[in-house]
């Protein structure tokens, strides 16, 4: 007499579970695709088993991605991001992919790029992030909204701006300075420069921000770049829902754990000279104000020692990645371009002679600012920017539903033709003579290296100053050029970089 009800219980059950499954997995897709259609949005079919990953890697195969390229060749879109460059070509500027049976708009016109950036009303918040992503960042500043974001962005925006930026200026003097030193026994020969660029960033941001040496860093900046591993080897997987764990997801929980004690090290080390009483306060770099916040009397301004650790990663895993980026690519503009070269040699010579950068003369480099814009123009270190629909929005002509990802390769944007011209392919720094909004030509999303709207990059003028004095240092130094040994191939590891280095020749002046 029991067992009746049970079984109709179960069938139930098994009938509602089918009813979300079908309805998840099949309708819902649908009927976004329908929707985008309809309003002229396109893109490669859904298909559950297969996400957009089989057509992303046939594309990636078809265009031989590892192949070198001319090394005057800087439109770099179609072999970062191929399939992003093809579905374009084939489906318009806006495309809906799927990940999974997650629908994502890639969205690459400069009107609606702006609407979301600026994202009034947080109608367009940050991208959910999980899985490998999360690990790398957790859920600190880059991942936060509402009141924890505007915290943990106040701290950061007085850690790297004015003053405090300023004061940054002899550290990182003394760690361009050091690296120069193993320079001089490259004098009259070749030298990869982006492995010095690496250990230059980290050893930057080690000082400025935490104030520790980067051998101290060493392990951290190891396991932030095997976690990166892992997110790029992990990118275009068929993720099976999740059921299965794999052998990378079980390496992501150790190397989470050793990034975790590592930081705490740091962290313990600076917070047990107060109380210990060896110094007398935190400190006035960055993890001094992330301590101090975290002894906040006042709750509302107070950060947990978990927010502390993800603030940690973030800050060493964007200092570091981002400007190495920037200085290689900008070395090896210099090297084939020995007039800018020049240009910027009789610049920096001009306003230092052979004398250290300091700030005041760094505010009045033209030149090299001008270098620096046209190299992240063309090799964009971020090569996508995320946000997703927050409730149903109507973004330009088009109405999305909520949970949409919106995607925003930077990359695309840089190559426009009506903003850059015919021409936007090449090294041009004249572009930004007369300054951003000039080179833009009023359309102020058209360059977004640093992102726009309130999600700026915080440490462009960190990325900024780094990057000036240590190709000031250098032109004041040396000549060089393009080593016949140099093999173009950018790619992407989750910023755009040489696959084979930059080699140049140096010579003493
Ligand atoms: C050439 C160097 C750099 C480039 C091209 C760059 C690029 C970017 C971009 C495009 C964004 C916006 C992302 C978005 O809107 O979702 C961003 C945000 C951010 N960047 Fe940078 N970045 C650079 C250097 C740095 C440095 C040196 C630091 C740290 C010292 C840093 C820390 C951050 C942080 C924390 C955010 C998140 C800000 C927020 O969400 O409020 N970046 N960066």
């Amino acid at each position: 007499m029991i067992a009746i009800p049970a079984v109709c219980l179960c069938v139930s059950l098994v009938l509602l579970l089918t009813i979300i499954i079908l309805y998840k997995l099949w309708w819902n897709p649908r009927h976004i695709q329908s929707m985008m259609q309809s309003q002229g949005i396109k893109g490669p079919s859904y298909n559950f088993f297969h996400e957009n990953t089989k057509e992303i890697i046939k594309i990636k195969n078809q265009t031989s991605s590892n192949a070198p390229m001319d090394f005057s060749d800087h439109d770099i879109f179609s072999r970062v991001q191929p399939h992003l460059y093809s579905w374009m070509k084939s489906y318009g500027n806006n495309v809906l992919v799927w990940n999974g049976t997650q629908p994502e708009v890639v969205v690459t016109e400069p009107e609606l790029i702006k609407e979301i950036l600026v994202n009034r009303n947080g109608a367009y918040p940050k991208t959910k992030r999980e899985g490998f992503l999360k690990k790398l960042v957790g859920d600190g500043i880059v991942a936060a909204e509402g009141n924890k974001w505007l915290k943990l962005r106040k701290l950061a925006n007085h850690a790297f701006h004015g003053d405090c930026l300023k004061d940054m200026v002899p550290a990182m003097i003394a760690s361009v300075g050091t690296m120069l030193e193993k320079w001089r026994h490259y004098e009259g020969k070749e030298i990869e420069v982006c492995g010095d660029f690496k250990i230059l960033s980290s050893q930057v941001i080690s000082r400025t921000a935490f104030g520790s040496s980067y051998v101290e860093g060493i392990k951290i900046f190891d396991m932030l770049e095997k976690m990166a591993g892992l997110i790029l080897r992990n990118a275009h997987k068929m993720k099976f829902l999740g059921l299965v764990r794999t052998k990378d997801e079980t390496e992501a929980d150790k190397i989470e754990q050793i990034l975790h004690e590592s930081i705490m090290g740091i962290v313990r080390k600076r917070r047990d000279e107060v109380m210990t009483g060896r110094a007398d306060s935190f400190g006035s770099d960055f993890l001094g104000s992330l301590l101090k916040a975290h002894h906040e009397g006042d709750e509302k301004n107070q950060i947990s020692a978990d927010e502390i650790i993800d603030e940690c990663k973030t800050f060493y895993f964007a200092g570091q990645l981002t400007t190495y980026s920037l200085l290689s690519w900008s070395m090896l503009f210099l090297a084939i371009h020995t007039d800018w070269q020049e240009k910027a040699r009789n610049e920096v010579l001009e306003l230092f002679g052979r004398d250290n950068p300091n700030s005041e003369g760094i505010a009045r480099l033209k030149t090299v600012n001008m270098i620096i814009y046209e190299t992240l123009r063309l090799y964009s270190p971020v090569i996508l920017i995320t946000r997703r629909t927050q409730g149903k929005v109507k973004l330009g002509k088009f109405k999305f539903p909520a949970n949409v990802d919106l995607a925003i390769p930077p990359l695309a944007l840089h190559r426009n033709p009506d903003i850059w011209g015919q021409d936007a392919h090449l090294f041009k720094p004249e572009r930004f003579a007369e300054g951003l909004a000039k080179a833009t030509k009023g359309n102020p999303t058209a360059f977004i290296a640093f992102g726009f709207g309130p999600r700026t990059c915080v440490g462009l003028n960190f990325a900024s100053y780094e990057g000036k004095i240590a190709l000031s240092m250098i032109l004041q130094r040396y000549k060089f050029t393009l080593s016949p040994n140099y093999v173009h191939s950018p790619f992407a590891a989750l910023t755009v970089q040489p696959r084979h280095g930059v080699q140049i020749l140096l010579q003493p002046l």
